[in-house]
């Protein structure tokens, strides 16, 4: 039986608890089928720190609030990202998700600045405008009985808002070749980061399949068009928009304007970060919904009382409270980032255990948010949990969708914007519902995306 109550003093070099695995490839199957859930049972068998083995790798699984915010917070300075990252690399380049140490500072420094929320607050009326469109084709086009592909239609939203966003107009649907380009980098890519799929294997041996040739292309033509972009604001001076703000950023510490490379690559990332995240989050914050119809009810009459037919705006969020409960509640629930890690660079200790240089070290929003030691009937779906004193009498770290510490998602305003805008756009015109014994499981990518199509039906209010 493993111990699960390690002595500080005695147990300093003693490793934590955790499954024997396979010879050779320890828990590599079970870590490849069912990534979170595979988590989720090791920290329910073994307890808040879990030692396992991913063929030579050395993971640690850490689950308690205080030993996460060590990680993310105050012993930041002993953890990289760790090699998953690193892969990214070769598709986004040197950017804020990958780089470290002082290049990462000297980045960070230059684009925070350019998500304040004042200066986010200028993207809410585009962001509804947007969100309107959307509903009015559903309206004009979907016909009674028939269904929409939400995940399909949340990731088309995302991307228009966030290349809105960037560049003031969206590049994703104005040229089909950009368009097309996007697809096909995103989809690939976010395969080839899955250990042992085709996609991976055939990028790790350089194999020359179609997929993975038009994948390269597509990212050829998109680093082009995106160039042509960032040589448009050097040449004509800056617009009204993100690009423009990075573009012409300046250091406070003195250091260097970003090369093309770095502007390419921060571009890059913000369209992956920003929008699969974001729009796994708007998928499931829907599904929730529907699933939830008195929940979805008390969110309509909030949004009556608030505003009636008007458009919201950034100024009517704080009267709509329970709106930002809902959207708490479906990140705790399913966060679209499931699991962080990190590469250990000094020997460190957590839980009273030795956790070794090297040990990549785990740590699983959507684990942490299932503890039951500080969420009751963590399974179900509950908006109320998130009433301030609710809120107060938790650690804080037990909630952590955004990541924590310096590299805490530097989006998490412009989503949290995004998300109450959008879902307060969406419920005031149209109720949506799981198509007829639809049944919605999470799936395993990069993001924690529902497996599947998520079929719904429009209802006009
Ligand atoms: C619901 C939506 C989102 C979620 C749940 C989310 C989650 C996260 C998490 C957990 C991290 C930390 C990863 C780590 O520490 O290893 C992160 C980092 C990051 N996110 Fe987000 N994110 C969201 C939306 C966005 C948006 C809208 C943008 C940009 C427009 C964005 C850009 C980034 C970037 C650039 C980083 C890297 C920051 C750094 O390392 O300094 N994210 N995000």
């Amino acid at each position: 039986m493993p111990n699960n109550n390690a002595n500080d003093s005695e147990t300093t070099q003693q490793l934590p608890p955790g499954p024997k695995g396979h010879p050779l490839i320890g828990s590599l199957p079970e870590m490849h089928k069912e990534r979170v859930q595979f988590l989720l049972d090791l920290r329910e068998e073994y307890g808040d720190v879990v030692w396992f083995k991913v063929a030579k790798n050395n993971i640690c699984l850490v689950a308690d609030p205080d030993d996460i915010v060590h990680v993310l917070g105050h012993n930041s300075a002993n953890y990289h990202k760790s090699n998953q990252y690193k892969q990214l690399a070769k598709t986004l380049g040197p950017s804020v998700l990958i780089t470290e140490d002082d290049q990462w500072k000297h980045q960070r420094r230059m684009m925070d600045p350019h998500f304040r929320r004042d200066i986010l607050n200028g993207y809410a009326e585009m962001m509804v405008k947007t969100t309107t469109a959307m509903v009015d084709r559903w309206l004009a086009e979907v016909k009674p009985g028939e269904t929409i592909d939400l995940m399909k239609e949340m990731s088309r939203l995302t991307l228009s808002i966030v290349c809105n966003a960037l560049f003031g107009v969206d590049i994703s649907t104005e040229s089909a070749e950009a368009g097309q380009a996007f697809s096909l980098v995103l989809e690939f890519g976010s395969k080839r980061l899955q250990p042992a799929s085709p996609e991976h294997l055939a990028d790790m041996l350089n194999l020359p399949t179609e997929k993975r040739r038009q994948w390269l292309a597509a990212q050829e033509t998109l680093n082009k068009i995106i160039d042509g972009l960032i040589a448009d604001r050097r040449k004509n001076g800056a617009k009204d928009d993100l690009l423009s703000g990075l573009v012409f950023a300046k250091d406070e510490q003195g250091g260097p304007a970003m090369s093309d490379e770095e502007l390419r690559s921060q571009v890059l990332t913000l369209f992956l970060a920003g929008h699969e995240t974001t729009a796994t989050a708007l998928t499931w914050t829907f599904t929730l919904l529907s699933q939830h119809p008195e929940s979805e009810r008390k969110l309509h009459e909030e949004l009556v009382a608030a505003i009636g037919d008007r458009l919201p705006t950034v100024d009517d969020l704080p009267q709509m409270s329970y709106g930002q409960q809902v959207i708490d509640e479906s990140l705790r629930v399913y966060p679209p980032i499931p699991m962080i890690a990190r590469m250990a660079l000094g020997d460190d200790t957590l839980g009273g255990y030795h956790i070794p240089a090297g040990t990549m070290v785990v740590l699983s929003p959507e684990v942490t948010h299932r503890h039951p030691d500080y969420w009751d009937n963590p399974e179900g779906f509950d908006p109320e949990r998130f009433e301030p004193e609710a809120v107060k009498a938790r650690p804080h770290f037990a909630y952590f969708p955004f990541g924590g510490g310096p590299r805490k998602c530097i989006g998490d305003n412009f989503a949290a914007l995004e998300l109450r805008l959008v879902v307060s756009t969406v419920v005031q015109r149209v109720r949506l519902e799981l198509a007829a014994g639809h049944k919605v499981q999470a799936g395993a990518l990069l993001t924690q995306r529902p497996e599947g199509v998520v079929n719904m039906t429009v209802h006009p209010r």
